[in-house]
Formats: structure tokens, C-alpha cells, sequence
């Protein structure tokens, strides 16, 4: 297998991928990584200063990298996409549904608006994006789909309600995506991440998951993005419809 300069293996020459919330936090290590490991790689984000920072970090290690502005919950951004990826390369081969927003409320004060929001990016934004390049995908070689989840998808967590039921949700599409892709040779897995340190955590008192993690830690980013690197490369050509639950061993407890 050959390797880059640092021993990253170039699984994914030729392939061409999507990264949702790729600007920064896990999707710009994913985004890292699937370049790294040789494949061209569209970064989408509603950030577009941090996205396009990023998208120009890449390039300038000789990595092919765009930034698209793409709010994930919004239909006409993904068709814009579509037409995109349609023109620059007749396909799409990775698709990483990883853009997502937290809220913490209380149940019984959590707003409908706030409720709707948190679905619409993190659920309904990863439905739409299946659903707007399959047929992208169809075209691809090894197409592979990861879905990221979360400890809080299969456990729930107080205050959470929301962004578990969300996560949660990931977990049923995944799985039935698998199922309705596989005859297409499309892939489709969902990532479970514990604690990870990205702005989206910064703010959680008492360091969040940390104490309830037998590893004692938040993961590095680029620790999920090996495991996303894996699951879209040919070494997972047999793996679709699970979950890959990278936690420091959270859910073990
Ligand atoms: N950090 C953790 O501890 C942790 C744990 C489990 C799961 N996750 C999940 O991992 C994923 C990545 O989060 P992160 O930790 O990198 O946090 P992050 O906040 O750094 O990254 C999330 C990215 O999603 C983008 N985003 C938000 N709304 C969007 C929209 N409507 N359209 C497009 N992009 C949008 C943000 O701008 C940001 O770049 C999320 O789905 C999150 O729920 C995170």
C-alpha cells in the first residue's frame, strides 16, 4: 500500500468527496484525512471564512480542496451540489454527513423552534443529502456514506432531548440507507463519536463526557477521522448498516 510522507495510506486516489461542516472541528479533520489519503474534497459549511481557510490550508499542502457554501437543511444548496459535483466530476464517491448543532434545554422548556432546528440540520440535512447524490453516488467507485451519530444517539443524555433524538434518528436512516443502497454497491455507516475536542464543546462545563470516559480524555478530531477514513476506503468494502463507535470506551460502561 503505498504512503504518503507521513504513513498515511492513499486508499482514496481518484475519489471524490463531500465533507458537510467540513470548515472546521471534525469535518476539517476528515477532510484532512480523505485528502491526505488522495482524494478530492469538497468542504460545505454555513462558516464560510473558516471553510474557505480551510479549503486554502489544504491546497497549500498540495491537497485538491474546495470550499462550497452549503447550509446542510436547505434543499436548493444541496441541488446546487449536486450541479456542481455533476460538472467538475460526473460523480460523487464519499459522502460525510458530519455537519451538526447541539442545544441543551431541559425537556420540558425546549422550544419547537429549537427542536425543529436541531433536526433539520443534523437529521433532515443528512436525509437530503442522500437523497439529492445518490444518484452521484450510483456513479461513484466503492461509493461510501458515513453518517455521524453520537454517544447521545443510542443513550440519550439529560437536556439533550433534541440532539439525541436527532442522533438517534441518524442511526435508523444509516441503517435503512444501507439496506436500500446496497444493491447499488453504495455503502452507508454511521460513526458514533464520545467526546471530541471541537468548538462545539468548548463551552460544557466540567469537561462534559470526560469523567464517564474509562480513556480519560476528549478524542483528537483526527482520532475520528481515521475511523472515517477507514470506513469510506475498500479496506470496509464488506461493512455497511453498522455503527463505528469511537468513545474511549463511553458506551462500554
Ligand atoms: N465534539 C463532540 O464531542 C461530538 C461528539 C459526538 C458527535 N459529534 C458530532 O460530530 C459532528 C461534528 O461536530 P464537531 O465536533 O466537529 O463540532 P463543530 O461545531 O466544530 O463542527 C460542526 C460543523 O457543522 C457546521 N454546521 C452547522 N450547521 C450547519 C448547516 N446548517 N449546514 C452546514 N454546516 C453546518 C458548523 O458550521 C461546523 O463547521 C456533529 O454532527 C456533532 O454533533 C460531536
Amino acid at each position: 500500500m503505498p504512503t504518503s510522507g507521513n504513513g498515511i495510506s492513499h486508499r482514496l486516489t481518484n475519489r471524490v468527496a463531500l465533507v458537510t461542516g467540513g470548515a472546521r472541528g471534525q469535518g476539517a479533520a476528515h477532510a484532512y484525512r480523505l485528502a491526505g489519503e488522495g482524494a478530492a474534497v469538497f468542504l460545505a459549511d454555513v462558516l464560510d471564512d473558516d471553510g474557505a481557510r480551510t479549503a486554502e490550508e489544504l491546497r497549500a499542502k498540495g491537497f485538491d480542496a474546495t470550499y462550497l457554501h452549503l447550509d446542510v437543511s436547505t434543499p436548493d444548496d444541496w441541488d446546487a451540489a449536486y450541479r456542481l459535483l455533476d460538472a467538475k466530476h460526473g460523480r460523487l464517491d464519499i459522502l460525510v454527513n458530519n455537519a451538526g448543532i447541539v442545544d441543551v434545554t431541559p425537556l420540558e422548556d425546549l422550544g419547537l423552534d429549537v427542536w425543529n432546528r436541531v433536526l433539520s440540520v443534523n437529521l433532515t440535512g443528512a436525509f437530503l443529502g442522500l437523497r439529492t447524490l445518490i444518484p452521484l453516488l450510483r456513479k461513484g467507485t466503492g461509493s461510501a456514506v458515513v453518517n455521524t451519530s453520537s454517544i447521545f444517539g443510542p443513550s440519550g443524555a439529560i437536556g439533550y432531548a433534541a440532539y439525541a433524538a436527532s442522533k438517534a434518528g441518524m442511526l435508523g436512516l444509516t441503517r435503512t440507507a444501507a439496506l436500500e443502497l446496497a444493491p447499488d454497491g453504495i455503502r452507508v455507516n454511521a460513526l458514533v463519536p464520545g467526546g471530541v475536542s471541537t468548538p462545539i464543546n468548548a463551552q460544557e462545563p466540567d469537561g462534559g463526557v470526560v469523567p464517564e470516559t474509562p480513556l480519560g480524555r476528549r478524542a483528537d478530531p483526527t482520532e475520528l477521522a481515521a475511523a472515517v477514513a477507514y470506513l469510506v476506503s475498500d479496506d470496509a468494502s464488506f461493512v455497511t448498516g453498522t455503527e463505528l463507535v469511537v468513545d474511549g470506551g463511553f458506551s462500554t460502561r
